[in-house]
């Protein structure tokens, strides 16, 4: 948690909100120095404990998660709504344990303002975000057609609640 509240967060919400269902970029660097991202079009922006942040979905299965639990904190990267397609669908069926996305895809990583994850620099929107909690799914909760559909391999989505420290306009794509 962070001593000052950062207020603007909201100012480019409805952009990405528009963006999110077509996949925004999740980028994050471990405490090895790992560094990954992959797309995601599930979150949620939001106010916990008096504070902006962010929520994450993330499957036990993907590389990203091994990071962003070995993680502070992690970059949300919004293309500007319509572009980076390719990009986006590459980094949303690849995996980082098997290819150099960022070197696949040619994206080029800039330093965050406040968080040790970059951020992509051809992205427009950029969201950093400082990680605050950790929380499970609980199974046996989830709606059954809901768990039929999503989880038939149980491989279930871990929330990463990031407080939201930094949001800002680039000069993106
Ligand atoms: C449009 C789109 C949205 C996605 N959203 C999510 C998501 O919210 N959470 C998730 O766990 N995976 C999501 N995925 C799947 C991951 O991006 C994909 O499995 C990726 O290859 C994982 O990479 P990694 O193993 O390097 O972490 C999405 C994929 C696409 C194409």
């Amino acid at each position: 948690m962070v001593d000052e509240y950062h207020e603007g967060f909201h100012e480019h919400a409805e952009d990405f909100l528009r963006q999110l269902p077509k996949g925004v970029f999740i980028t994050t660097k471990d405490a090895d120095g790992r560094v990954n991202t992959m797309t995601i079009a599930w979150g949620h922006i939001g106010v916990i404990w008096g504070r902006p942040v962010f929520i994450a979905y993330v499957r036990y299965s993907r590389y990203t998660y091994d990071l962003l639990v070995n993680a502070e904190d992690y970059t949300i990267n919004v293309p500007k709504e319509g572009t980076m397609k390719k990009e986006l669908a590459l980094c949303g069926t690849k995996s980082g344990r098997d290819i150099d996305k960022f070197e696949k895809a040619s994206l080029k990583l800039a330093p965050a303002r406040k968080v040790q994850s970059p951020i992509i620099a051809e992205c427009a929107l950029q969201y950093e975000c400082k990680m605050l909690y950790t929380q499970t799914q609980e199974p046996a909760l989830i709606d059954d057609k809901v768990k039929e559909r999503y989880y038939p391999t149980h491989d279930t989505h871990i929330m990463f609640f990031g407080e939201i420290v930094d949001s800002y306009l680039t000069e993106g794509d």
